[in-house]
């Protein structure tokens, strides 16, 4: 069942290739939300719940490389992309960030998982630099964040189609609505730089290989820290857990497997999937942007 109504099926002045890219600086107040949010599969809802510890310093890595990459880029309205990208990319990792907040209030003590996520990006750019150079290194860094940013457009398409979220604090739920809404609309961006800078079709796919394997150790791994914390679950074969989860449906798994093998296509455009209607359905609904909307009045 689809979340929200029917989208508009054209969206005046836009295209999903070059949508009007807009910096909305929502807030959320989280006192109150329970972290571990789904009773009737507290597993997958933990799972769910590391895209928070993921975020704040991923994207603020995002923004860093593309401060760096901006001298790199001539054409004008890619520029232009890729500052209101950094400006989305920022309001992201700040209203994620508050929620790890809430969580370490909790007791969950995600200090460690934040600081892996910087060790990873760490630890692949000293490589590069030792292997590959500078300039070369930062090229690698674009095409993970392609990646990445593949994943975040196919999971936020995920997060505006699934019921599953309605279980949640509609704040918790509109913050990974609204979010994932934000990465589709700006899901071109990442792909195009990378094609300005390089357009390597290996280089590509190594950035893909890398964003998939660091992500997938990542995950395990915070699911394994947020469940031990949970007080509700035990850790003991918590991996037979999750893996019933993705059976049982609960989390995304087979339906969104041709979309991600589809990045692997020799001539994949992130805008040859029209989801544009979608997110501007959502972003005319979301409760964060009406609040927003409200305080700007
Ligand atoms: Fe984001
Ligand atoms: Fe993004």
């Amino acid at each position: 069942m689809s979340v929200i109504p029917l989208p508009p099926t054209d969206v005046a002045g836009e295209t999903d290739a070059h949508p009007n890219l807009e910096v909305r600086r929502v807030r959320f107040v989280w006192d109150g939300v329970e972290v571990s949010w789904l009773p009737s599969d507290r597993i997958a809802g933990q799972v769910v719940n590391v895209i928070h510890l993921a975020l704040p310093p991923g994207e603020r890595w995002f923004v860093d490389t593309y401060r760096r990459a901006l001298p790199l880029v001539a054409d004008e309205r890619l520029r232009r992309e890729m500052k209101a990208f950094m400006g989305q990319e920022a309001v992201h990792a700040r209203s994620h960030a508050g929620f790890v907040e809430h969580m370490d209030a909790a007791g969950y003590e995600t200090a460690p998982l934040v600081a892996m996520i910087d060790d990873i990006v760490a630890r692949w750019s000293r490589l590069g630099r030792r292997v590959l150079g500078e300039a070369r290194t930062l090229r690698m860094e674009l095409a993970v964040i392609a990646g990445i940013e593949h994943y975040t457009a196919v999971l936020g398409e995920w997060a505006l189609r699934t019921d599953l979220l309605d279980a949640a604090d509609p704040r918790l739920a509109d913050v990974l609505r609204w979010h994932g809404a934000e990465e589709l609309e700006h899901k071109c961006v990442a792909f195009d730089v990378h094609l300005a800078v390089s357009g390597s079709y290996v280089g590509r796919v190594l950035g893909y290989a890398i964003a998939s394997a660091e992500l997938a150790r990542f995950w395990d791994r915070a699911t394994g820290h947020l469940v031990a914390r949970d007080p509700h679950l035990s850790s003991w074969r918590y991996r037979l857990a999750v893996v019933r989860s993705f059976l049982r449906g609960t989390l995304p798994g087979r339906e969104l497997i041709g979309s991600l093998l589809g990045y692997l296509r020799p001539g994949f455009h992130p805008a040859e999937r029209s989801t544009l209607g979608l997110t501007r359905a959502y972003l005319a609904s979301s409760p964060a942007v009406a609040d927003l909307a409200e305080r700007s009045a």
